[in-house]
């Protein structure tokens, strides 16, 4: 009885051990699909006249649209959304 309980748990914790290393990657993508594109699609990060022009902006902008949405992410998570639209579309050095 113990012991299938202690495997059950064993096998939880691995399978939770296993997930950041792949969610990690994609994180940034998936919250931006998951949360980012109800009032805006992807066209506001690639017009002309787009308002974000250096990293430090980014992040800003990321905050404001996470904050005004009442998502409270983490720190981690603004930074790998801030990852992600750089790397997709900002490309700042
Ligand atoms: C409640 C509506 C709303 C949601 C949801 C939203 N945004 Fe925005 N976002 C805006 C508005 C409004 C602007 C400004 C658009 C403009 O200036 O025309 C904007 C602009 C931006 C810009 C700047 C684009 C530029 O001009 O360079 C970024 C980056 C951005 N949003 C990221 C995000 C991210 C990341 C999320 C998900 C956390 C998100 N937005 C979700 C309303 C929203």
């Amino acid at each position: 009885m113990h012991k299938r309980l202690l495997i059950l748990t064993t096998t939880c914790l691995l399978a939770a051990g296993a997930l950041p290393t792949i969610a990690a990657a994609d994180n940034g993508a998936e919250l931006h699909a998951a949360n980012c594109t109800s009032c805006h699609d992807d066209a506001v990060y690639k017009r002309k006249d787009r308002r974000v022009t250096s990293m430090d902006g980014l992040k800003k902008q990321v905050q404001r649209c996470e904050l005004s949405l009442g998502l409270k992410w983490f720190d981690e998570d603004v930074d790998d959304v801030v990852a992600y639209l750089n790397s997709t579309y900002y490309k700042f050095k």
